[in-house]
């Protein structure tokens, strides 16, 4: 009983929110670099603001974000000191074509990550890599408009080429792309693209949305052929929506929601855009246009596994009921009276976790993966400069329990679990570097001071634990 024996703990980061370093290297400028902090950021992320280089009026904190491009054989030792079996991590794009639509990569960007592989294996640890975590090169939004163009999709493929070739020896887990789901909430951000006046965002967000779809499959045909070990997943912001009420009007709002996430890993696990989607999206004249091929496409590159990232479930009323909101991962939605909220006033639902993943392993019958799940909180070191985060830790445990009923009692399958993030890095949805997530602090503080000094939190002996027992103490 309990978790399989190779079961893969770690945790998760991603490239913009902890490298910096971004003008190192021959990198090149992105989406992820130019979202500042502060008032603007929203309308920067959900692209109704353009901002495609940076200001001297904002902060850009992905810039030096916690310098791990410098210390990143101390953080990973760190991992390694953990018993970390995976380290989720993403390459930036920017680092391999800083541009993304040159011929050749950038040879500094991929000997970096290299020694990043390298790093990772002296502590046999497995790196699972995002292809791009909400990373597009600047450059491609200006010429070609991001991924409403279909260009991408080449581009895409040239990384992922590049990628799958260089590092053969070293990665055989890979995401296409992180919370692919993000495209419906901050395109920008998620998906490279702003929106000019007076157009239809619905129907630009679903073009971008199929080209990543037709990339995603194509992606995951080149892993298999360029290495048949290769195992490919699917990434999606998941969370299950419950009804508000038992009234069936607030019971269909949930299913709605529901599907709205779904319908990305319905085409990227299933093959084929699902009967709901092609209904709504016709009759709003929003359906994407398609090319020759691309069905057969979906159909014949299904994702090996499911990956996906839990913060917290939704509790959705119909339209016009009037309920409270509260925060959450991607979007707002209805106050559940049951929960408690974090700092930043998400739901802890760690039942929840269970729910979605029966959910999930319902409806695709697919192996699962857990590549993000935290507590994001403010910590204070007491006088010996010590973080003593039980909350974090109580959090972790109760998620992590019922991720264990769901394995041992429901039968669920699920390949491992990465806690975002082992180590503390800059919030994508607010740009803070206040709200921490992890297990190792960072001495980084809001306003950009701080020695960057890594120090271990209570919750790192905790975690360690946790891994060492394979998750029978907790
Ligand atoms: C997910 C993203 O949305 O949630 C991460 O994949 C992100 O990049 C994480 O950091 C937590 O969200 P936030 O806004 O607290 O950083």
């Amino acid at each position: 009983m309990g978790f399989q024996k190779n079961f893969l703990w770690g945790g998760a980061t991603a490239a913009n929110q902890c490298e910096g370093g971004i003008f190192e290297g021959g990198r090149g400028l992105a989406n992820v670099d130019v979202c500042p902090a502060g008032a603007d950021r929203n309308a920067v992320i959900t692209g109704h603001r353009k901002m495609f280089e940076m200001d001297s009026e904002h902060v850009y904190p992905a810039a030096e974000a916690i310098d791990m491009y410098h210390h990143f054989r101390e953080d990973i030792r760190l991992f390694g000191e953990m018993g970390f079996k995976v380290y989720r991590m993403s390459i930036a794009w920017t680092r391999i074509f800083p541009n993304g639509d040159e011929s050749e990569p950038n040879e500094a960007g991929l000997a970096f990550y290299e020694e990043v592989f390298k790093e990772c294996r002296k502590y046999r640890i497995q790196p699972l890599v995002t292809i791009s975590h909400f990373d597009c090169p600047i450059y491609l939004i200006e010429k070609y408009g991001g991924w409403r163009s279909r260009k991408m999709i080449d581009f895409y493929l040239k990384l992922c080429r590049v990628l799958f070739t260089r590092y053969r020896d070293y990665v055989t887990h890979w995401l296409t792309f992180n919370e692919i789901n993000m495209i419906l909430h901050a395109p920008f951000m998620g998906a490279g693209f702003c929106f000019k006046e007076g157009e239809n965002e619905e129907q630009v967000k679903y073009q971008a949305a199929h080209h990543e779809l037709v990339a995603s499959a194509l992606a995951t045909r080149l892993a298999h052929e360029i290495n048949p070990d290769n195992k490919v997943g699917c990434m999606f912001a998941a969370g299950s929506a419950y009804p508000y009420t038992c009234r069936p009007e607030d019971v269909w709002e949930a299913l709605l929601t529901d599907q709205e996430n779904y319908f990305f890993v319905d085409i990227q696990s299933r093959g084929y855009y699902p009967a709901y989607a092609v209904k709504r999206l016709q009759k709003k004249g929003v359906f994407p246009v398609m090319e020759t091929g691309d069905k057969e496409i979906l159909r014949q590159n299904p994702v090996d596994f499911i990956s996906f990232s839990y913060y917290n479930s939704r509790c959705i009323a119909a339209p016009g009921s009037g309920q409270e909101e509260a925060e959450g991962n991607l979007f707002k939605s209805a106050k559940n009276p049951y929960l408690k909220f974090s700092e930043w006033g998400w739901p802890i639902d760690p039942l929840g976790l269970r729910i979605t993943l029966n959910e999930v392993y319902d409806r695709y019958q697919k192996p699962l993966f857990i590549v993000e799940n935290g507590l994001g909180a403010i910590d204070t070191p007491d006088e010996n400069g010590v973080i003593n985060d039980d909350y974090r830790i109580d959090y972790l445990r109760e998620h992590i329990r019922a991720m264990k009923a769901a394995v041992e009692e429901d039968g669920v399958e699920l390949m491992g679990y990465t806690s975002w993030a082992p180590i503390d890095l800059i919030s994508a949805g607010s740009g803070e570097m206040k709200k921490r997530y992890g297990f190792i602090y960072v001495d980084k503080q809001e306003d950009g001071s701080g020695t960057l000094a890594r120090s271990r939190k209570k919750s790192f002996t905790w975690y360690q634990r946790v891994i060492a027992t394979n998750g029978e103490e907790l």
